[in-house]
């Protein structure tokens, strides 16, 4: 299968030299970039900055923005098998930087933020070859039911929830659903062990 990964945590400019990200490590995504590869398929890993290495034997493809990864998104989810987003992807971004550098003044600033594309969602409703769509859910409540309204909602093939203690973590728990089936609840792992698990989900869904 061709897998289309995307990870780390994207970069909305407020002016040319700063900008909004979160927490995100990347870690997820590159281990389950590694997890495919290791399974043979081949690997296209769509990647925010992070401080990883992408491993030698994917295309890796680097962008910062939310923006610029839709667009990257756009270019190969065509052509993949299986689309995961595993990146932490800014829901808003700032609607009119400045070209300039902000100046520092004794007044309070306001940062005027517009929603970004919902990659995912995007994903969902324009598979035209049956590809399959996986995404995350990030929730700090009502993980299950939140989870399930995104799976819905996105139309995704599978959905992982994990909580924000996995966050920039080394290791993870996490709740796997596929359409149609129960939940599965890994606890507390590494995330190349959450990573492998998702990749023979996703192998035994195409
Ligand atoms: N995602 C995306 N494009 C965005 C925001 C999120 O593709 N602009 C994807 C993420 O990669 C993840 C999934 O959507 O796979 C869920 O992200 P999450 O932050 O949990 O949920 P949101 O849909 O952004 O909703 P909320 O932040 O309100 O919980």
């Amino acid at each position: 299968m061709h897998f289309l990964i995307t990870a780390g945590g994207t970069r909305e400019y407020i002016d040319p030299v700063r900008f909004i990200s979160n927490a995100s490590s990347g870690r997820t995504g590159y281990a389950l970039a590694r997890a495919a590869l290791r399974r043979r398929h081949k690997v296209t890993l769509i990647t925010a900055p992070t401080g990883l290495r992408p491993p030698s034997d994917a295309k890796a493809l680097c962008v910062e923005t939310a923006a610029e990864m839709f667009e990257a998104v756009k270019r190969y989810f065509g052509r993949c098998d299986c689309l995961i987003m595993a990146a932490a992807v800014a829901d808003y971004t700032p609607a009119r930087p400045p070209g300039r550098k902000i100046k520092k003044t004794p007044n309070m600033l306001t940062l005027k933020l517009k929603p970004t594309v919902d990659i995912l969602r995007w994903a969902g409703t324009h598979r035209k070859k049956g590809q399959l769509v996986i995404g995350f859910a990030l929730e700090d409540s009502n993980v299950r039911a939140n989870a399930e309204r995104k799976m819905k909602e996105k139309k995704l093939d599978m959905v992982v929830a994990n909580t924000p203690v996995a966050i920039g973590s080394a290791q993870t728990s996490v709740e796997i659903k596929s359409a149609g089936g129960d939940w599965l609840r890994i606890r507390r792992t590494s995330k190349a062990v959450v990573a492998a698990k998702i990749i023979s989900l996703a192998e035994s869904l195409k």
